[in-house]
C-alpha cells in the first residue's frame, strides 16, 4: 500500500508501471501543487509588495500566506523567521556569506561531519579557507553512524559554525540532533548551528522552534513542491543582526547617495522579484503533507524501509551501507544506499531502469563520504508517500535479475 494515492500525482498516473525510487533527488508533485501554481498565475499574477492596486495586494497576500503555511509546517511560530531562497544550497550559501563571513576569523574553526552534502561541506570548506580558519570533520563509526565522541572532541571556544545534516542524503541516517546541539551549546558557546534539512523536511515531523539550532535549510522540490524554491529558517535575533545576502529591490529601507539601510527580516534577504508562484506551490505541498499527517508519513516510510532493506540484503552480493539491525530503523529515513558486488552502480541503475525501476547511482554529492566508504559511487533507492510494497518488490526483483546478469548465470 502507498500512503498517498498514485492518482494524486499526474506523472505517476501517466507512467503507471514506473517504480520511482529516487525521491531523495526530487519528489514527484501532487496535482494540488501544480494547480496552486497555475491558479497564482491565472488569478493573482502581479509583482508582490510592489503595486498599489488590488491585483498586487492579492499577489502579496498569497505570497505571505504561503510563508505562514510553510513556517507552520516546519514548526516555526514566527513566519518572519522564514527566508525564501532557491533551496538548501542557496540557504547554506546565504548563511556562509553573511553570518559566516562576519563571524569566522583567522584561527577560528568550523565543524562539519563526513556525512555532509557538498552544498554544506564545500560551502563551509570555502568559508574557512577564505577566513584562514580550520575546517574540522567529524568522522563516522565503523557502522557509518556519526562518531559523537569525535564530534564532541572537535568543539571548542573557537568553534564559530557547526554544520550538520539532519538526515544523510546518501545513507538515509538520521543524526542525533538533540545530543549534538547539547554538546555544541556546552563546549562551543560561540558557535552557530546550521542544520541541513533537505532530507528531513519531506520525511520527519520537524519542529524548528524546538530543535535548538540557529538555522534550518530546506528545499521545496524534495517535499513535493516545485524546483527553485526553498527556505532558510533562522533565529529571528540572528537574522536581524546579519548583513544582507544580495542587494537589489525590496531589501532596502532607504537608499542614499552614499549609503543605504536595510529592510526588516525576512525582506532584507529577499532581493528582487520573489518566486511567489513557487512559494504558493510549496505551501500547497506542505498542506498536502499535513493532510496526510507527518507522523503517518514517517511511519509509512519506516514500514517500507523495514521491507526494503531485508529484501536487498537477502540477495547474494548485495551490501546495504549503514546499520541494518532492528534498532537501525529508528534512525533510518527515506534513502538506502547499497552495492551489488561486481556491478558498477551506474550499470546497475541502467539495468534497473529497463525494469521500470528508477534509482540514483553516483556519489550523491557526498565525495568525502564515498572516500570513507572506499567507493566512488553507490546505488541509492529512496521512498516517499507514493511509494509502496510494489515498488520494493520491483526493486528486489530487478536487483536479483541484475545479479544474474553480472554473475553470467
Ligand atoms: N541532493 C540530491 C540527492 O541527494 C540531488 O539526490
Amino acid at each position: 500500500m502507498t500512503l498517498a494515492p498514485r492518482a494524486d500525482f499526474p506523472l505517476l498516473e501517466r507512467h503507471p508501471s514506473l517504480h520511482y525510487l529516487d525521491s531523495a533527488a526530487t519528489a514527484q508533485k501532487p496535482r494540488v501543487v501544480l494547480d496552486a501554481i497555475r491558479a497564482f498565475y491565472e488569478e493573482a499574477n502581479a509583482n508582490p509588495r510592489r503595486g498599489a492596486y488590488a491585483l498586487s495586494f492579492e499577489a502579496t497576500q498569497r505570497y505571505w500566506s504561503a510563508r505562514e503555511t510553510i513556517a507552520r509546517f516546519l514548526g516555526a511560530a514566527d513566519p518572519e523567521c522564514l527566508v525564501f531562497v532557491r533551496g538548501t544550497t542557496e540557504a547554506m550559501n546565504l548563511v556562509a556569506a553573511t553570518a559566516g563571513r562576519e563571524g569566522i576569523s583567522a584561527g577560528d574553526n568550523v565543524v562539519v561531519t563526513a556525512l555532509e552534502h557538498h552544498a554544506s561541506f564545500v560551502t563551509w570548506q570555502r568559508a574557512t579557507i577564505e577566513a584562514n580558519a580550520q575546517f574540522r570533520i567529524a568522522e563516522l563509526r565503523p557502522d557509518l553512524t556519526l562518531d559523537v565522541e569525535h564530534f564532541a572532541s572537535l568543539l571548542d571556544a573557537r568553534t564559530k559554525v557547526v554544520a550538520v545534516t539532519h538526515v544523510s542524503n546518501a545513507l538515509g541516517l538520521v543524526s542525533p540532533v538533540a545530543e549534538l546541539v547539547a554538546l555544541v551549546r556546552r563546549r562551543a558557546p560561540r558557535a552557530m548551528i546550521v542544520l541541513d534539512g533537505a532530507q528531513s523536511a519531506p520525511h520527519l515531523p520537524v519542529q524548528f522552534d524546538a530543535l535548538g539550532v540557529d538555522f534550518y535549510a530546506f528545499s521545496g522540490h524534495k517535499l513535493g513542491g516545485p524546483m527553485g524554491i526553498g527556505g532558510l529558517l533562522g533565529r529571528k535575533a540572528l537574522l536581524e543582526t546579519m548583513p544582507p545576502y544580495q542587494t537589489g529591490g525590496d531589501m532596502i529601507e532607504s537608499v542614499g547617495d552614499q549609503v543605504s539601510t536595510w529592510n526588516t527580516v525576512p525582506f532584507k534577504f529577499e532581493a528582487g522579484t520573489p518566486n511567489a508562484a513557487d512559494a504558493v506551490g510549496l505551501a500547497a505541498a506542505c498542506e498536502y503533507l499535513t493532510g496526510l499527517g507527518m507522523a503517518r508519513v514517517r511511519a509509512h516510510e519506516v514500514a517500507l524501509l523495514r521491507a526494503l532493506v531485508p529484501a536487498l540484503t537477502a540477495i547474494e552480493g548485495v551490501t546495504v551501507h549503514g546499520p541494518t539491525d532492528d534498532a537501525a530503523f529508528a534512525m533510518r529515513s527515506g534513502a538506502v544506499s547499497f552495492e551489488l558486488a561486481e556491478a558498477h552502480p551506474h550499470d546497475l541503475a541502467t539495468i534497473l531502469d529497463q525494469a521500470g525501476v528508477a534509482i540514483r547511482a553516483g556519489h550523491h554529492c557526498c565525495q568525502p563520504l564515498m572516500r570513507r566508504l572506499g567507493v566512488s559511487a553507490t546505488a541509492r533507492a529512496s521512498v516517499f508517500v507514493y511509494s509502496g510494497e510494489a515498488d520494493v518488490a520491483a526493486l528486489a526483483g530487478a536487483v536479483r535479475h541484475a545479479r544474474a546478469v553480472f554473475a553470467g548465470d
